[in-house]
């Protein structure tokens, strides 16, 4: 079996989403058996499965009743297993989702700290009394509203970060870590490779629970999350201690990884100090990159973010990512050609690159009304910013439901699946999908484009060219992209051969280390 130092890419897959086998209309743990070999196809070497187990799915599994159980509506414990089982064959490593900053309000450990001021469970979560007959400070939930949920039956208020179903546990009780460290190794000891880790930003709060500050650059409802400063909600005193606890469970195996959900937060200082206060608690714990979304579509920008998060992951595995189930849909946020060109960077930076299912065949947020709307975090039902919308099944072929399912889908299928999907682009050799596999094969046979240095080349001559240089071992490769609509040429520092590109090399031309490119295109050179 592959070591992670090996892996090139982690495939997401929510699970609700991607293939339904029991035609119940919602994605199961045997549909993603199905399509494992799919996967390998596409040159896949690890996936990431949104949560499965047990769950009242208020937040359709982010809300955990039992972390060492599968929910029904996914399948069975011998159904993940034969799941890994699979994946283990085709040399594809399996990660899980953790969350273990809150759990469900149906949780036993919830419902017994709820139900008495000195039960033993109490100080599992964070209790606190009110202040002057309101919550106990002024934190802002995720999900709208105040952190804070009066329990009439012990008369006082409980934390939580996101819904009211989600309440916060509180991980300044041992207890509590040593809980969720003892989950992290039953699912290792199964022979699980390694997990995705929910939401860290919160782990550690201020322990005098202060006010956070108002945020003076918003203008809007003084109710909302944006018009605070998350100042003492997120990333308190004991932050990097409680993610090197948690992490320090990979040194008990021999090949464990761990990936942390974390968006920094540029209105606490320097992001990238915050991503290498997290990027080197330890060397088997990375954090995504998830810089590109704010769209910043400039060679510089983009040049930038890639060295500075480099630099802040220099003692861990990068994971290049421009996609969750929570972000809209690529294409959707910039277009075809945008979007296909920065698909071929995230599959040519170092370490390993991050797929949405669904995000290499070009899907596009669901074109959903408000009656559709799944997702409690979505404000009064409203379609705009729900994360449904990047949340519709996945598009396998043309037929009713896309393949996805026999039955009518939790959420509509996309009408655009008639042309997008994957049985067509499996066909069309200039598709999306195609890149992809050929990129990702790459990665696969060519370790400079997983494991090789990242450097940028200065001197192209040319603003809207990003160019990079890979190195490994005497080893050199090139990649160029053309932030500009229309063609552009720049100069090349040495001869290499064209390897591949997003658009026919046809269109490329090169002569005496100058090269032309069209608009939006992106190339991979190798010196042979
Ligand atoms: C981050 C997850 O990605 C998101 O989907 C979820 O709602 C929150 N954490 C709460 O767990």
């Amino acid at each position: 079996m592959k070591i992670w130092q090996d892996v090139a890419s982690l495939y997401q897959i929510y699970p609700r989403s991607f293939l339904d086998t029991n035609g119940d209309g919602i994605g199961d743990l045997n549909g993603i058996t199905e399509k494992l070999d799919y996967l390998s196809w596409l040159g896949i070497d690890s996936i990431w499965i949104s949560p499965f187990f047990v769950s009242p799915l208020t937040d359709f599994g982010y809300d955990i009743a039992n972390y060492r159980a599968i929910d029904p509506t996914f399948g069975q414990m011998e159904d993940f297993q034969a799941l890994l089982k699979k994946a283990h064959n085709l040399d594809i490593k399996v990660m899980i989702d953790l969350v273990p900053c809150h759990t469900s309000d149906q949780h036993p450990w919830f419902q017994e700290s709820r139900s008495s001021r000195d039960n033993p469970k109490r100080n599992y979560y964070i209790w606190r009394d009110g202040k002057d007959n309101s919550e106990p400070n002024n934190w802002r939930s995720l999900s709208g509203g105040s952190s804070w949920e009066f329990d009439e039956l012990t008369g006082q208020f409980y934390l939580h970060s996101f819904l009211k179903t989600q309440p916060d546990l509180n991980w300044d009780n041992p207890e509590v870590r040593a809980e969720i460290k003892n989950i992290v190794r039953f699912w290792f000891d199964m022979g699980v490779d390694g997990m995705r880790v929910d939401a860290i930003w919160g782990i550690s709060k201020d322990p005098d629970f202060k006010d956070d500050s108002t945020n003076p650059d918003f203008y809007g409802n003084p109710d909302n999350y944006g018009a605070f400063i998350h100042d003492r909600c997120k990333m308190g005193p004991h932050f990097q201690k409680y993610l090197q606890e948690l992490a320090s469970v990979c040194d008990e195996y021999n090949d464990k990884q761990m990936v942390f959900e974390f968006y920094p937060d540029d209105k606490l200082g320097d992001i990238y100090h915050q991503y290498s206060q997290i990027l080197t608690v330890h060397p088997k714990a990375s954090a995504f990159f998830m810089e590109y979304r704010d769209n910043e579509w400039h060679a510089k920008n983009i040049e930038k973010k890639i060295e500075n998060y480099l630099q802040s992951a220099s003692s861990t595995t990068p994971f290049f990512c421009i996609g969750n189930h929570d972000q809209p849909r690529i294409v959707s946020r910039l277009g075809e050609e945008r979007a296909r060109v920065l698909s071929f960077l995230n599959l040519l930076t170092p370490g390993i690159s991050v797929i949405y299912y669904g995000d290499e065949i070009g899907m596009m947020n669901g074109e959903l009304t408000a009656d559709d709307i799944r997702d409690n975090f979505s404000p009064a039902n409203s379609v705009v910013d729900s994360r449904d919308l990047e949340r519709t099944p996945m598009q396998w072929n043309d037929s009713q439901f896309a393949g996805f399912s026999s039955a009518k889908p939790w959420l509509p299928v996309n009408n655009n699946h008639t042309k997008i999907n994957v049985d067509s682009e499996k066909i069309a050799n200039d598709s999306l999908l195609n890149m992809h596999r050929k990129l990702l094969k790459l990665r696969q046979t060519l370790p400079i484009l997983k494991n090789g240095d990242l450097s940028i080349v200065e001197n192209t001559g040319n603003g809207f060219i990003l160019g990079l240089k890979r190195g490994l071992v005497g080893q050199r490769a090139y990649i160029f992209i053309n932030f500009a609509d229309e063609k552009q040429s720049f100069s090349v520092p040495e001869n290499a051969k064209i390897i591949t590109s997003t658009h026919s090399v046809n269109l490329i031309t090169a002569e005496n280390l100058q090269m032309t490119i069209p608009g939006h295109c992106g190339v991979l050179l190798i010196v042979q």
